[in-house]
């Protein structure tokens, strides 16, 4: 078969802003399941993860999503590719829980029958059908990272964006919440400054100055970044602290 789709294929993507180059010259095409994306503050992970998910229109350069053309397909997009981020708070818009999750359903063009279907469905398969009517900014962080999880899954995508959710969470809600992951079809691109927690994956990613520096098996990746961060660390000056 000639050109495959694959799940996840950027193809010289960079990113312009105020004549600063925050992403430069990212290509990469994999059908791995599990992708993480190592990097420092500052080194563009985010920027890419918004571009990734459509959020963000690339200044140069391609972005296909599970075949979508997420930069021009929005509507298609929601359904390819889901984002979570560290702050749930960023992301939730509505006063009630059942109201978060029919948003994006909406968007995606299903019927009004549809979307409260899915909706408790939903909300029913995670134990919490009670929530529906619940006020979000009653929930604590955990409960609503999980509100922001459940509206994701709600839409089915392909990939699901991870942007560090769980680093404020404590160890079991980040657990369960984790096996909550593990147990969908979703493939995942999980960014993380902590390389010790994606080594099983399948691809890593590193990104430095808004570039790939390495790409390869997660294991071979992680350890040669964690080297080389180890090494920065261990100097005084920070004054080369990306950004
Ligand atoms: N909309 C924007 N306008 C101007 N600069 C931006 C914009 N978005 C991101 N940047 C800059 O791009 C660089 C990369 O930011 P980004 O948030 O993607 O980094 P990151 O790798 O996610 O960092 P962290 O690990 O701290 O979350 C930073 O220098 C940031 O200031
Ligand atoms: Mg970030």
């Amino acid at each position: 078969m000639a050109n495959p789709v694959k799940l996840l294929a950027l193809d010289a993507v960079g990113l312009r802003i105020d004549g600063r180059d925050i992403l430069r010259g990212i290509s990469f095409a994999t059908d791995a399941r599990r992708i993480a994306v190592l990097g420092r503050n500052g080194s563009g992970k985010t920027t890419l993860a918004r571009v990734i998910a459509g959020l963000q229109t690339p200044s140069e350069g391609a972005v296909q999503v599970a075949g979508v053309d997420v930069t021009r397909d929005r509507r298609g997009a929601l359904g390819a590719v889901g984002i979570l981020f560290q702050n749930p708070d960023h992301q939730i818009i509505f006063p009630t829980v059942g109201e978060e999750l029919a948003f994006g359903l909406k968007q995606m063009g299903l019927s009004k029958r549809a979307v409260v279907e899915r909706v408790s469905e939903t909300l029913s398969r995670f134990g919490k059908a009670a929530w529906h009517d619940a006020a979000i900014h009653q929930l604590s962080q955990g409960q609503r990272q999980l509100v922001c999880l459940m509206a994701i899954l709600a839409m089915a995508p392909e990939v699901i964006i991870l942007d560090e959710p769980f680093a404020g969470l404590d160890i079991p809600t980040a657990m369960h919440l984790t096996r909550v992951l593990d147990s969908t079809d979703a493939a995942l691109v999980h960014i993380t400054h902590d390389p010790r927690t994606v080594l099983d994956y399948d691809h890593a990613l590193w990104i430095e100055g808004g570039a790939i520096e390495v790409q390869g098996p997660a294991a071979q990746v992680g350890k040669t970044f964690e080297d080389a961060m180890r090494q920065l660390g261990a100097r005084d000056d920070l004054t080369d602290l990306a950004g």
